[in-house]
C-alpha cells in the first residue's frame, strides 16, 4: 500500500545524473516472450555536483532481467540491485557502454502499456510511463536519446516491421524470420518510442512540403480496412499544409506512418514519425463512420501531426509540463479545425466540450492547475484541465497578442528550444520575450486551479453618452489551494442598440479582484453581450432578463453569444421548472406551466433561429439543442437526475409540438439524394435535419417515430441511420429493435462500427436498460480487455445515462463498481479513468451520496488495488 500513496513532487525535480546519448534496441519478437537486447551510451551529467554517489539507476517494471553488462563486463549478481522500480548500479568514472538484456510478454500485457498485442499485430504505447515495461532505462522526458532500432520477427504473420525514423536495413533470416532496422536521427525521449509488427495492409500517398521535399505518407490498418483511410490521409495532408501556412513548420523526415490499432487506452500517439492510433479514429467510410466522427478524425490526425514540433522537437522537462505540448497541441488543432470548418460552430463545440469535461472536474474533488503541483500516478493527469483549459490558456495569449505578437512569440519559442525538454515558464518567457510583455500574472493559469467567477454590472450615463462596466472576479477554494488571486483574462464585450447593431466592442484586460471599464460615445443605453467569443474561460454569473436574451439570440454579431444567450435562456427556464416539478409532485407539465410565459418567449426565439437562413445550418443545429441533463446537473444542488430528466424532455416535447409544422418543413427540404460527402457544409444540413427529426419525435406523434424507422431503413449513410437509432434508441417503438438487430447483424464483426451498438444500448433512457447493459456483457463481441468496448458499454452507461446510472435504488452504481474492480486487474489506466464519475457524490441528495461514498469505499478496499485506480478513488472519497 504505501508504494501505492507515493507522491511526486513538481518542487522535488532533479535533473538527471547521467545522459544517454544514443540507444540501439534489438527485439526479437514473439508473443508469449520477446526478448529486448539494449545497448545504452551512457554519460554523467556535467552539471551533476562532484562527490555525489555515482550510483546509476534506470527504470523498469514487470520484466524479467536477464543479464547486465558495463563495458563489456558481465555484472555478477552482487554488482546490481533490483526491485520494483529498477535496477541500480554504480557508474564508472567515464562515459561507459551499459548493455542490458530482459524479456518481456506482449500477449500478456493487458494494461495495454509497452509493449503489447493488439488482434494479431505487436505495438507499443510508452508515453507516460510504458517505456520501463520494454527495458531498464532512465525513462524521464529529459534524458533524449538518438534510437537504432532492429525488430526480428516471424515473417509470415509479421511481414510489417516498423519504428521511428528511417529504415535502414532488412533482410532475411533463418527460421522464417525476417528483420528491419530503423534509425531516428532526432534525439527522442523514450516516452516517443514505438514499434509496431504485424500483418497490416497499407494504404499510401505522399506530400510535398514547403521546400519541396517528397514525404511518403503511409497508413496501416488490418487488412479489409483499406477503404477507410481516405479521410485520415486527406486530413494529414491538410494538416501538413496548414502547419506550414500558419505556423511556419515544416515536417522533417521523409517518411510519416500511422497504424491503427483496435485495442488502445486513449486516442492516439504522437511518436515520431509513427503515430499509433485507435481505430476509431483512423477508420470511416460514408456508411460506418457519422459526421462527428469524421470531425474527430480530422481534429486527431492534425493533433498527432503537430506534435511533431509541440511535443516532439520541444518536448516537455518533466511530465508536471504536460500542458506545455497538450495545451498548445489542442489549441492548434482547435484553430486548424476552426480554419477547415465553421470558426464560431467550433468555438460553440471546444466551450461546449470545456464546460461538461473541464468545468466540473475543476469543481470537484479531482481539481488540479493545467501544471499540477504533484501526482501519484500521471496517467491520471491527461485530463481535461491539462489538455483543454491549458488550451485556453494559450488562447488567452493569442487574444492578448493578437496573432502577430503570437506568432512572434511562437518563432521565438521554437528557435530558442528546438532539441530541447522544457518548461511552461519556458513558453511563457518565449512569448513574453518576442512581445516586450509581462505575463506574470497571466502565469496564474498554470498554477491555481479553479474556474473563476465573473460578475458584471453596466450603468449608462446618458448624458456623457458612456457606458460604465464594473467586472468582478472570485476564484473558490480547491483541494489543496484556499487562498486564489485575481487573475488576468481578456473579456471581449459588445455593445448593441435597439436595431441590433454593435454600438461599440471591444476586448477589455482585466487584471484587478474589481475593475471599471469605460465604453464612450455611447449614444443609446445598449444591451451587453458579454465574454464574446468566450474569451475569458470562466462562469459568468450575471444573470440577464429573458427579453436581453431573447435580443441576443436574434441580433448578437457575435455568433457564439448568440448560442450562449439560447443556452442561459434554456438553462433558467429548466432549472424553474425543476424547483417546481419537486414542488409539484413529479409533474413535470405543471412545472413547465408554472414558467408558460418564459417558455413561449422561448420557444418564440427558437423558431426565429430555426427559420433565420442567414445562419449556417450546422450552428442553427447547435442552437436549437438544450444544454445536456450532466451540464445541468452541473447548476443545481442537490442535481436531481429524475427530475432534470423529465423536465427537459417535457420542454422539448413543448418546443416539438409548438414547431411541429416549421420541423417538418425543416425536414423534408433538408433531405439529399446527393451522394455522401463529409464536408462540414453538408455535415450542417444533416445535423439541422437530425434536429428537426429529434423534436418531431419527442412531440409524441407516432407517425414521427415511423419516420425515424423509415429513415434508418432508407439512408445509405451512418450519420442519417444514426440520427435516427438514436432517437428510436428511447422509446417501444418495433422500428427500435429492427433496426439495432439489423445493425448488430450488418456490423458483427467490426469492432469499432459495433461500439456504436453498444453504446447506444447503454445510453437508452428506457426502464430495461440496466439488464440489457448486463446482457451485454456476455455478447460474443463484449471484452473487459478492449478499452473501446468498456468505454462504450460500461462508460457510456455511467456519463451518458445520468438517469439509470444514478437510480435511485443504488443498482447503477453497484454494477459500475463491480465492474470497475474487475477492470483493475486488467487495465489499471482505464479503470481509474472510468472511476471519476463515482466522485461526483457531492453533487447530489443524501441518499444518493452515500451510496456513491460506499462505493469508492469498496473500491478501495479492493486487495493490491492500483496506483491508478488507488489515486482517483481516495481523493474522490475525500
Ligand atoms: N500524447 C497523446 C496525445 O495527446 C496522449 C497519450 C497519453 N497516453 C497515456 N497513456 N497517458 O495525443
Ligand atoms: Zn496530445
Amino acid at each position: 500500500m504505501s508504494d501505492q500513496r507515493h507522491v511526486i513532487s513538481r518542487k522535488d525535480y532533479k535533473e538527471p545524473d547521467f545522459f544517454v546519448e544514443k540507444v540501439e534496441l534489438v527485439f526479437d519478437l514473439e508473443r508469449e516472450v520477446t526478448n529486448v537486447k539494449s545497448r545504452l551510451f551512457i554519460h554523467a551529467n556535467p552539471a551533476r555536483g562532484t562527490g555525489v554517489d555515482d550510483e546509476v539507476f534506470l527504470h523498469g517494471e514487470d520484466m524479467k532481467l536477464v543479464s547486465v553488462s558495463i563495458n563489456e563486463r558481465r555484472l555478477a549478481s552482487g554488482d546490481f540491485t533490483v526491485d520494483q522500480e529498477g535496477l541500480r548500479f554504480t557508474a564508472p568514472r567515464e562515459a561507459f557502454i551499459a548493455e542490458i538484456e530482459t524479456q518481456i510478454s506482449p500477449a500478456n500485457n493487458t494494461r495495454l502499456e509497452g509493449l503489447y498485442v493488439s488482434q494479431s499485430a505487436f505495438c507499443t504505447q510508452c508515453e507516460a510511463e510504458g517505456f520501463r515495461r520494454i527495458t531498464y532505462f532512465p525513462d524521464r522526458p529529459d534524458v533524449m536519446a538518438t534510437f537504432k532500432v532492429t525488430i526480428n520477427a516471424d515473417k509470415s504473420s509479421c511481414p510489417v516491421l516498423l519504428s521511428n525514423g528511417n529504415l535502414i536495413d532488412s533482410g532475411d533470416l533463418d527460421g522464417g524470420r525476417h528483420f528491419a532496422v530503423w534509425e531516428d536521427p532526432f534525439p527522442k525521449p523514450s516516452y516517443l518510442f514505438a514499434l509496431v509488427a504485424g500483418d497490416l495492409a497499407c494504404v499510401e500517398d505522399s506530400f510535398k512540403t514547403v521546400s519541396g521535399r517528397d514525404v511518403a505518407l503511409r497508413i496501416f490498418v488490418e487488412h479489409g480496412n483499406e477503404d477507410r483511410c481516405d479521410y485520415a490521409m486527406d486530413s494529414l495532408k491538410r494538416s501538413m499544409k496548414w502547419d506550414e501556412d500558419v505556423y511556419g513548420l515544416e515536417y522533417d523526415l521523409d517518411l510519416f506512418n500511422i497504424v491503427a490499432v483496435s485495442d488502445f487506452n486513449m486516442g492516439a500517439m504522437e511518436n515520431k514519425s509513427l503515430n499509433v492510433f485507435n481505430a476509431k479514429y483512423i477508420l470511416a467510410k460514408p456508411d460506418t463512420a457519422t459526421d462527428m466522427d469524421f470531425e474527430l478524425i480530422e481534429s486527431i490526425v492534425a493533433h498527432e501531426y503537430f506534435h511533431n514540433w509541440s511535443g516532439n522537437r520541444v518536448t516537455c522537462r518533466d511530465w508536471f509540463q504536460l500542458s506545455l505540448k497538450e495545451g498548445l497541441t489542442v489549441f492548434r488543432d482547435q484553430e486548424f479545425s476552426a480554419d477547415q470548418r465553421s470558426r464560431p460552430v467550433q468555438r460553440i463545440k471546444d466551450v461546449a466540450q470545456l464546460r461538461a469535461r473541464q468545468f466540473p472536474e475543476d469543481g470537484g474533488p479531482l481539481a488540479h492547475p493545467v501544471r499540477p503541483d504533484s501526482y501519484m500516478e500521471i496517467n491520471n493527469f491527461y485530463t481535461a484541465t491539462v489538455y483543454e483549459k491549458g488550451a485556453e490558456l494559450i488562447r488567452m495569449m493569442h487574444t492578448l497578442l493578437g496573432p502577430d505578437g503570437y506568432r512572434k512569440g511562437i518563432d521565438l519559442y521554437f528557435d530558442r528550444h528546438d532539441g530541447q525538454a522544457v518548461t511552461c515558464d519556458d513558453f511563457a518567457k518565449a512569448m513574453e520575450d518576442a512581445n516586450d510583455i509581462d505575463f506574470t500574472q497571466l502565469k496564474l493559469w498554470y498554477s491555481q486551479a479553479g474556474t473563476p467567477k465573473l460578475w458584471w454590472e453596466g450603468d449608462y450615463d446618458a448624458d456623457a453618452k458612456q457606458y460604465r462596466i464594473t467586472l468582478t472576479q472570485k476564484t473558490d477554494p480547491t483541494p489543496g489551494q484556499s487562498d486564489k488571486k485575481p487573475l488576468h483574462m481578456p473579456v471581449s464585450i459588445g455593445l448593441l442598440g435597439a436595431d441590433g447593431n454593435d454600438i461599440a466592442a471591444k476586448t477589455v484586460e482585466l487584471t484587478e479582484a474589481t475593475q471599471e471599464f469605460v465604453f464612450d460615445g455611447v449614444t443609446e443605453k445598449p444591451v451587453v453581450s458579454f465574454n464574446r467569443g468566450f474569451s475569458a474561460p470562466v462562469n459568468v454569473m450575471t444573470d440577464q432578463p429573458d427579453a436581453e436574451l431573447v435580443f441576443l439570440m436574434g441580433n448578437d454579431s457575435d455568433a457564439f453569444n448568440r448560442w450562449e444567450a439560447g443556452q442561459k435562456y434554456a438553462t433558467r427556464l429548466i432549472l424553474s421548472a425543476i424547483s417546481n416539478f419537486e414542488e409539484n409532485d413529479g409533474n413535470a407539465d405543471a412545472a413547465l406551466n408554472d414558467v408558460a410565459v418564459a417558455v413561449d418567449a422561448f420557444i418564440g426565439a427558437m423558431q426565429a433561429t430555426l427559420l433565420n437562413d442567414g445562419l449556417d445550418k450546422a450552428f442553427r443545429a447547435d442552437a436549437l439543442v438544450l444544454p445536456g441533463e450532466e451540464f445541468i446537473s452541473e447548476q443545481r444542488k442537490p442535481a436531481n437526475p429524475d427530475a432534470i430528466h423529465q423536465v427537459r424532455n417535457a420542454l422539448r416535447k413543448r418546443i416539438g409540438v409548438a414547431l411541429m409544422d416549421d420541423f417538418e418543413n425543416t425536414y423534408h427540404q433538408n433531405a439529399s439524394n446527393a451522394a455522401f460527402t463529409p464536408d462540414a457544409l453538408s455535415a450542417g444540413q444533416r445535423a439541422l435535419r437530425a434536429t428537426a427529426l429529434g423534436y418531431l419525435v419527442a412531440s409524441g406523434e407516432a407517425r414521427f417515430a415511423d419516420l425515424a424507422s423509415d429513415q434508418y431503413k432508407a439512408s445509405d449513410n451512418m450519420t442519417d441511420q444514426m440520427a435516427a437509432l438514436s432517437v428510436l434508441n428511447h422509446l417501444d417503438h418495433p422500428g427500435r429493435a429492427d433496426a439495432l438487430a439489423d445493425f448488430e447483424n450488418r456490423f458483427a464483426k467490426d469492432g469499432v462500427v459495433l461500439d456504436k451498438w453498444f453504446a447506444l444500448q447503454a445510453m437508452s433512457s428506457r426502464d430495461d436498460t440496466l439488464a440489457r447493459v448486463k446482457d451485454l456483457m456476455g455478447h460474443p463481441a463484449f471484452t473487459m480487455r478492449n478499452p473501446n468496448k468498456v468505454r462504450s458499454l460500461i462508460g457510456a452507461f455511467a456519463v451518458g445515462n445520468p438517469r439509470h446510472f444514478h437510480a435511485k435504488d443504488g443498482s447503477g452504481y453497484e454494477f459500475y463498481t463491480d465492474r470497475l474492480i474487475e477492470l483493475d486487474d486488467i487495465n489499471p489506466q482505464v479503470a481509474a479513468r472510468l472511476c471519476a464519475p463515482l466522485g461526483k457524490w457531492a453533487k447530489y441528495d443524501d441518499d444518493r451520496a452515500d451510496m456513491m461514498k460506499a462505493a469508492l469505499q469498496r473500491i478501495l478496499a479492493k486487495e493490491d488495488i492500483s496506483r491508478d485506480l488507488y489515486e482517483i478513488a481516495s481523493k474522490s472519497a475525500a
